[in-house]
């Protein structure tokens, strides 16, 4: 333990959302599709046949909603852009209407206090690019550069911390392999082509940045720590095949230049290509931070039918789960930070999202919604965060997940993990319990994060 840590005066205390997930009117004002859009208007894909047509009508509401983050004490807002606003074919005419949003939602920002932190893309791909390939067409990581420069053009004046990708794991494990999540595909032979080329596109932006922009550019991966379920060979080896595929596949060669290619090949065998030493250099230039975001972590054993990783989640007696299923750990918040710090030679870091989904109810009563279990999940992760700054990680800021309650993608509204409360009937926001003690712990410091929680 390491008692007299504290949180650095400058500490950047916000909350983060996503486009797809908060803003709605998705097609508003030249806007075009993204393959969110089309994902969620296929039949039977999204749970309860939810939508991001309205989700938290933020595009519309988004100045009452800083005047709330601001109400809070933000420091920072983590938002995302959406492509497909900006370049409603992905390339070529961009549409000045959707640039304006983000243009204003800046200033709003800025005019209450607040940083904005903004990520470039957060899984919402225009339609027309996948089109023409998506993620699998190599081509993408000079689109993506090509949109990146022009947001960069329009915001760097203001914006002084961006990220390139959200979760570039999600959205190879998700819309690739395993299909649950847009463009809902499931092939071995795509997951290792898409997670290369969203790294690329990372690698493209970044390039584009240093020509282009004055500040600071990083990325956002997730990360989600593997312990072996027993001293087995086989439970010791499912552990570190999972760490190399969520952990290690992004990290590595971003920080590295290169992959873990004995686990790489051990997953996708065949389908494991060998990536060019050029492309590597790409996404191994410097970055200025990264971003991490961590919600669990997994213990793991060996399972013969859990294609093509082999590994099986555990379940751990007496642990509190969330309703997303995920176990509340967060000792290995800090594990996972100190991981990064001595793997990657001690980069500076922001939490970009932690957080974690409980039952609330459709309706606050009586203007209060109360979330002890969201309440002490967020105690016991800042606590965990300070002892990793106890322990020399340099963590510049953390964005809780999420500011609103918002569309969870596949599982539609049905998990909320906001710290203000959204009444989908009436749009009405009520900061759940969870926001006001985390007004409390940002006004003081970190220190309430010491007394009985209330
Ligand atoms: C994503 C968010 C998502 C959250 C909770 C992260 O993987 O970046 O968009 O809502 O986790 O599942």
């Amino acid at each position: 333990m390491h008692d007299n840590a504290t949180f650095p005066a400058d500490f950047l205390w916000g909350a983060a959302t996503s486009a797809y997930q908060v803003e709605g009117s998705p097609l508003a004002d030249g806007a075009g599709p993204s393959i969110w859009q089309r994902f969620v208007h296929t039949p039977g894909l999204v749970r309860d046949g939810h939508t991001g047509d309205v989700a938290c009508d933020h595009y519309r509401r988004y100045r009452e909603d800083v005047a709330l983050m601001q109400q809070l004490g933000l420091g920072a807002y983590r938002f995302s852009v959406s492509w497909s606003r900006v370049l409603p074919q992905g390339r070529g005419a961009v549409n000045a209407a959707g640039l304006g949003f983000y243009d204003r939602l800046v200033d709003s920002l800025l005019e209450h206090g607040i940083q904005p932190l903004v990520t470039l893309f957060h899984w919402d791909l225009p339609a027309a690019l996948d089109d023409r390939g998506g993620w699998l067409n190599p081509d993408v990581a000079h689109w993506f550069a090509e949109y990146a420069e022009i947001m960069f053009r329009k915001l760097d004046d203001r914006v002084t911390r961006w990220t390139t990708l959200n979760e570039p794991w999600v959205v190879s494990d998700g819309g690739y392999l395993h299909g649950a999540l847009a463009p809902g595909h499931r092939n071995r032979f795509e997951a290792p082509i898409a997670s290369h080329n969203l790294l690329r596109a990372h690698g493209a932006a970044v390039t584009a940045y240093r020509a282009t922009g004055k500040h600071q550019i990083g990325i956002v991966v997730n990360l989600e720590p593997q312990t072996p379920a027993s001293d087995s060979p086989a439970d010791v080896a499912a552990a570190r095949r999972v760490d190399a595929y969520m952990n290690r596949q992004y990290l590595d060669p971003v920080f590295l230049g290169s992959y873990p290619e004995e686990e790489m090949t051990e997953i996708f065998g065949e389908a494991w290509p060998t990536w060019p030493q050029e492309d590597l250099r790409l996404i191994s230039q410097p970055i200025d931070f990264v971003g991490i975001n961590y919600y669990t972590r997994s213990v793991r054993r060996h399972d013969q039918t859990a294609w093509p990783l082999y590994a099986a989640v555990v379940r751990q007696p007496g642990a509190t789960y969330t309703e997303t299923g995920w176990e509340v750990y967060p000792k290995a918040f800090t594990e996972i930070l100190v991981w990064v710090k001595e793997r990657y030679g001690n980069p500076p870091m922001y939490v970009m999202e932690n957080g974690a989904a409980f039952y609330d109810p459709p309706v606050a009563q009586e203007g209060r919604v109360r979330d002890p279990l969201r309440v002490s999940y967020l105690r016991d992760h800042l606590r965990a965060l300070r002892d990793a700054i106890g322990q020399g990680v340099q963590l510049r800021g953390y964005m809780a997940w999420s500011l609103l309650d918002n569309l969870e993608w596949s599982l539609g509204f049905s998990k909320r993990f906001g710290i203000v409360h959204v009444d989908f009937a009436t749009q009405e926001r009520t900061p759940k319990d969870s926001a006001r003690y985390y007004a409390r712990v940002i006004a003081s410091g970190g220190a309430v994060l010491d007394e009985p929680l209330p």
